[in-house]
């Protein structure tokens, strides 16, 4: 019964599943691992597109967003929304758009964190705060607004300046 042989071709046969089996799941990882790096991928691409990048030249971590960029893609996001609000002739209303005070939080590069910087805040909360208080003209009111975002952005963040320049209404940005 337990010839020579057949003790080698048990052990041969045990070692061949194991080797199937581990081959199994090692595709299996690799098929995961894939799928992970192009769910990276098409993260960073995404980030690209404001990019934090094109801010500072330096390359950020895409994935981890400091603070302040995420308020802004808030802001562009609301800022949108406005937009295409006042296209359809509605009223901005200011408790669906409360003031988000972006520069009291971290941001990828802590030098925009200069007196020019919170001048411009300033100014910007400035325009923000009219688009509320002159309900009757806030088309006119929200292109000075966007226009406070696009001197900010001349300065200290260039990136996403191509996609600010599409938020003002009308040919003429003031
Ligand atoms: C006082 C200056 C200032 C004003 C005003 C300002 N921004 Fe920014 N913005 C910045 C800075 C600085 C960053 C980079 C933030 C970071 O990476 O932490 C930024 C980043 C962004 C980004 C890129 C976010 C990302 O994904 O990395 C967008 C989009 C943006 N701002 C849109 C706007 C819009 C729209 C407005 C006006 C409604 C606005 N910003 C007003 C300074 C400003």
């Amino acid at each position: 019964m337990f010839t020579m042989k057949n003790i080698i071709i048990g052990f041969l046969s045990i070692f061949t599943l194991l080797m199937i089996a581990e081959a199994c799941t090692s595709i299996d990882d690799k098929a995961k691992a894939n799928v992970e790096i192009k769910r990276q991928d098409s993260l960073k691409a995404i980030a690209k597109k404001d990019s934090i990048e094109a801010c500072t030249k330096t390359i950020m971590d895409p994935n981890n967003p400091k603070p302040m960029a995420l308020l802004m893609r808030v802001q562009a996001a609301n800022a949108d929304s406005m937009h295409q609000q006042l296209l359809r002739g509605e009223k901005l209303d200011s408790n669906q758009y409360p003031f988000i005070h972006f520069y009291l939080v971290e941001p990828t590069d802590p030098k925009v964190l200069e007196p020019q910087f919170f001048e411009n805040a300033r100014t910007f909360k400035r325009a923000y705060e009219e688009v509320f208080t002159h309900p009757t003209a806030q088309k006119k009111f929200y292109n000075i607004m966007i226009n406070g975002c696009i001197k900010c952005h001349e300065k200290y963040c260039s990136g996403p300046l191509k996609r600010i320049r599409k938020f003002p209404i009308g040919t003429s940005p003031l």
